[in-house]
Parts: structure tokens; C-alpha cells; sequence
């Protein structure tokens, strides 16, 4: 497993994993488990050599990966705390590279990789600069998977749970159109291969939309 990072400052970094897990673990949010199986769904669907996996937080998911067919597995996180515990969790994983980097900034050199797993990032870091370091991280003829959280009428972006730190993250919360981004990444030559949505307890929803780069 190797190990890099860079400097910053975002509100995701007084958010402690325990309480991230706690909260997306919470009665009325319930989204780890989900989040995992979209990711194996986006995997079984590619069937990538390699994979990113940007906003990895404490890895949930990685144990979907398939340790014969996937050699390499990049994950990308603004905090340390949360790429420790992912780094002590998948210490098995063959190929296990984390980098500590900011996505809505300078990237440090990373080789693309078959497939990029985005879920729930761009709602926090923004299409702008992090869909740019997204897409270069993308082989040629590689794969995009997107999970973004759909608007619901009776609950918000960041729901109410005991774990009061991950409201401070409200303020940077931005839905993401999932039909926007369609055609924000037809232009960079992303074609929607697959799509579909998950209803969670909640009221809330997922989408996830997996692209394919035409070569
Ligand atoms: C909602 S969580 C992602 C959930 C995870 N992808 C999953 O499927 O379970 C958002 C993650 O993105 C990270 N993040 C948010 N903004 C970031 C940024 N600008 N650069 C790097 N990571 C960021 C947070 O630290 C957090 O781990």
C-alpha cells in the first residue's frame, strides 16, 4: 500500500469517521449499505483491471472489489484520518494506493486508471474543477460511475442525526442534476451506457449513471 498527501482546509475535515459512519448509519439515513451495493453494481457492470474511487472516506465498499480481476485500486480523500483507517481496514488489498488531495484542486500525479467511482462528491466538491481531475484520472475507453442523492421533497440534502459535526458541511451541499451532468460529460466524450435509481428509506434517493469514454 503506498501512501501520498498535499495540504488543505475544507469543513469535511472536522468531520471525525466515526462520525461520518455514525451518521450515514443512522436511523432515516441508512446510505453505507447502498452506497456499497451501487458500487458493486458500477463494478459488475465495468469489470475494471484498475479503479479510483474519489471521496473514499473509511472505504466502504472496497471489500466488493475483486482482489483476482481489480490489481489496483486508487482512493482519494481530502482527510488523513479517513484514509488511515481505510489504509489499516484494506491492508490486503493488492494495489491499494490512497492519496490525501483536495479533488476541487491541484491533483498530485496519478497514473488513470479503467473506472472512476464517484458517489456523493461532486454534491460537496463541485462539477467544476473536481469533474475535470475526475475525467483525467480516466484511462482511454475507460469508465465513470456517478452516484449523486436526488432532491426529496420531505427530507434534506444533509439529513438531522445525532452527529451535530456534519452539519457544518450544509453550507457547501449542492444537488447535482444527474441529466445536467449527462450532458456536461457528452461533451467530453462520455456516453451514458447505464442509469438507474435507488429509493432509501428515508424519502431520499439515489442515482447513479455509469459513462463509458468513446474512444
Ligand atoms: C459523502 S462521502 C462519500 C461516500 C463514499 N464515496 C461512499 O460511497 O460511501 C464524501 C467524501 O468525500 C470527501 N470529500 C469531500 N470534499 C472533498 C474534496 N474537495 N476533495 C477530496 N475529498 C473530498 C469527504 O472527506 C468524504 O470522505
Amino acid at each position: 500500500m503506498e501512501c501520498y498527501s498535499s495540504g488543505l482546509m475544507n469543513p469535511w475535515i472536522q468531520v471525525p469517521l466515526a462520525d461520518y459512519e455514525g451518521h450515514m448509519s443512522a436511523d432515516g439515513v441508512e446510505q453505507l449499505a447502498p452506497l456499497r451495493e451501487l458500487f458493486a453494481a458500477a463494478l459488475a457492470h465495468t469489470q475494471p483491471e484498475s479503479v479510483a474511487v474519489l471521496g473514499v472516506a473509511g472505504g466502504n465498499g472496497l471489500d466488493v472489489i475483486s482482489r483476482e480481476r481489480t490489481r489496483r485500486v486508487v482512493g482519494i480523500d481530502i482527510h488523513p484520518e479517513y484514509l488511515q483507517a481505510t489504509a489499516a481496514r484494506y491492508a490486503e488489498l493488492p494495489g491499494l494506493e490512497l492519496h490525501q488531495a483536495d479533488l476541487a484542486g491541484d491533483l498530485p500525479r496519478i497514473t488513470p486508471v479503467e473506472q472512476v467511482h464517484v458517489a456523493l462528491v461532486f454534491e460537496h466538491a463541485g462539477t467544476g474543477r473536481c469533474l475535470q481531475n475526475a475525467l483525467s484520472l480516466i484511462a482511454p475507453g475507460g469508465w465513470m460511475s456517478v452516484v449523486l442523492q436526488l432532491p426529496s421533497s420531505s427530507e434534506q440534502g444533509v439529513s438531522q442525526t445525532p452527529f451535530a459535526s456534519l452539519q457544518t458541511l450544509k453550507p457547501n451541499f449542492r444537488f447535482v442534476e444527474a441529466a445536467a451532468l449527462t450532458r456536461e460529460l457528452a461533451l467530453h466524450g462520455m456516453r451514458l451506457d447505464e442509469e438507474w435509481r435507488v429509493d432509501l428509506p428515508a424519502g431520499k434517493a439515489f442515482w447513479q449513471g455509469i459513462f463509458r469514454q468513446m474512444t
